[in-house]
């Protein structure tokens, strides 16, 4: 598993041109809230699609320590037959949550308002990552946390008996930390609110409406104010996990910084509180198209051609647009580095608190390969090179951050020199075939230092 096991250094090497379809995995969000939804419901609740990535495979056993069955089948459908609102069982051991802050939040959230006790640990990049956020408001709720200092983890969450409902503003633009509030609202009488001020993905509140829960958006001058009523009964789903715009993102971006290439990434869900990448890349004047527009389940779907783009420009990223490409900013620095001209990203404190110090890690490794990189606590500005003109060269500290790992492996298909990044096994979280598919296409992506 990443961060517990040996570190794989990997290294990305100048490559021809990228060609053919990219089939990425399962979408992450998703199918984390897939699991765990199912668990909260009552009967079975089928999944195909679901990423088997570590993270969402911690959260399926994370799901049986609460007492769910979850089960896979030799073809790729998992069963979860959940236990109800309210309905979790007490776990007899402490809960690996490993590389994910979407798992441990949304879990802790969703244990949070049952009498029951847990005990919650992850890998040393999760345990460096910030709780508060989460156990502020489920203290609203009657729920206790006692953990590391600075809110860390390993720390035990005590549900609260006798839950009441909670009317929560988040601070921060966390779809993490509305999820939470909302799985806890579950189980609380009454009406549960949570506001948010800028919009952030709206998976949760997707699904729960999907599931059979009485929730409602309304966009007022407060934000969007999200209302849930306490204690219903959700139905079990059969769901079908779309594909992951934030696993796309990669090949997409490869495709626009490889001279000749000429990628399809089918089937990428485009809803609106995700696609921000997509959107930037166009406005850099990126070859990048969206094919054969459609719904499905309920979201707009479409295939991504991404070409070769010897114009790129840097531009000012549209700071209201950060919480819709949050995860995307690693790959994006690395697509500034071949456009001209200056591509500034104000507003992005969040990236500080990822899996790693996001902003540190791009900018020391895009430094180390010839890029110059200014930043300051909620911005950076990568300073583009143009096409056929970034050095590389370096090994990279990928820091347990599957997304630094990733952006990096890109880097290293249109520098001058190889890259390499000092440890590629976070990658296995999100994108566990990473390698494979990029090879496919054309990469040059091998194991070993340069
Ligand atoms: C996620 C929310 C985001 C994102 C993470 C997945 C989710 O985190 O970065 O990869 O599934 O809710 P924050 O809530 O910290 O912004």
């Amino acid at each position: 598993m990443s961060g517990h096991g040996t570190p794989i250094p990997m290294t990305s090497r100048k490559c021809g041109p990228l060609t053919g379809e990219a089939h990425v995995p399962g979408d992450k969000s998703i199918s984390h809230r897939s699991l765990i939804l199912g668990a909260m419901a009552v009967g079975e609740t089928v999944i195909t699609g679901l990423l088997e990535g570590e993270d969402v495979l911690d959260t399926a056993k994370a799901m049986r320590a609460f007492g769910a069955e979850v089960a896979r089948d030799e073809d790729g459908t998992w069963h979860v037959h959940g236990v109800g609102v309210g309905g979790f069982a007490e776990p007899g051991n402490v809960i690996d949550c490993g590389n994910s802050g979407t798992g441990v939040r949304l879990i802790m959230g969703a244990m949070a308002t049952s009498p029951i006790t847990a005990t919650f640990t992850g890998d040393a990049s999760l345990n460096k990552r910030p709780m508060a956020r989460v156990t502020d408001p489920l203290a609203l709720f009657g729920t206790q946390a006692v953990g590391r200092a600075g809110g860390r983890l390993p720390m035990t969450i005590v549900g609260a008996a006798d839950p009441v409902p909670v009317r929560y503003e988040v601070p921060v633009p966390s779809a993490q930390v509305k999820s939470a509030v909302l799985l806890a609202g579950l189980n609380a009488p009454g009406q549960t609110v949570v506001i948010e001020k800028e919009a952030t993905r709206d998976h949760t509140e997707r699904m729960l409406g999907g599931f059979g829960a009485a929730i409602t958006t309304e966009v007022t001058d407060e934000g969007r104010v999200i209302t849930l009523t306490g204690r219903p009964e959700l139905k079990p789903q059969t769901i079908v996990v779309p594909r992951d715009p934030s696993s796309a993102a990669f090949p997409v971006c490869a495709a626009l910084i490889v001279p000749g290439s000429d990628v399809l990434v089918p089937n990428i869900g485009l809803n609106p509180t995700r696609a921000g990448l997509f959107y930037t890349l166009q406005d850099m004047g990126a070859d990048l198209t969206f094919e054969n527009m459609r719904e499905e389940g309920g979201e707009p779907v479409a295939d991504l051609r991404a070409k070769f783009s010897p114009d790129l420009k840097g531009i000012e990223v549209p700071p209201e647009r950060a919480a819709s490409m949050i995860d995307e900013y690693p790959v994006l620095s690395v697509v500034a580095a071949f456009a001209t001209g200056d591509t500034v990203m104000r507003g992005v404190k969040e990236l500080r608190v990822k899996e790693s110090d996001r902003i540190e890690a791009m900018a020391a490794g895009l430094r180390a390969n010839g890029v110059e990189v200014e930043d300051g606590p909620d911005w950076w500005i990568v300073k583009g090179r143009g096409h056929g003109n970034v050095p590389g060269g370096a090994t990279c500290v990928s820091h347990l951050d599957h997304r630094i790992a990733m952006s990096f492996m890109v880097l290293g298909m249109a520098t001058e020199a190889p890259v390499s990044v000092d440890d590629g096994s976070p990658i296995a979280t999100s994108f566990p075939i990473f390698e494979g598919l990029m090879g496919a296409l054309g990469a040059r992506i091998e194991r070993g230092s340069q």
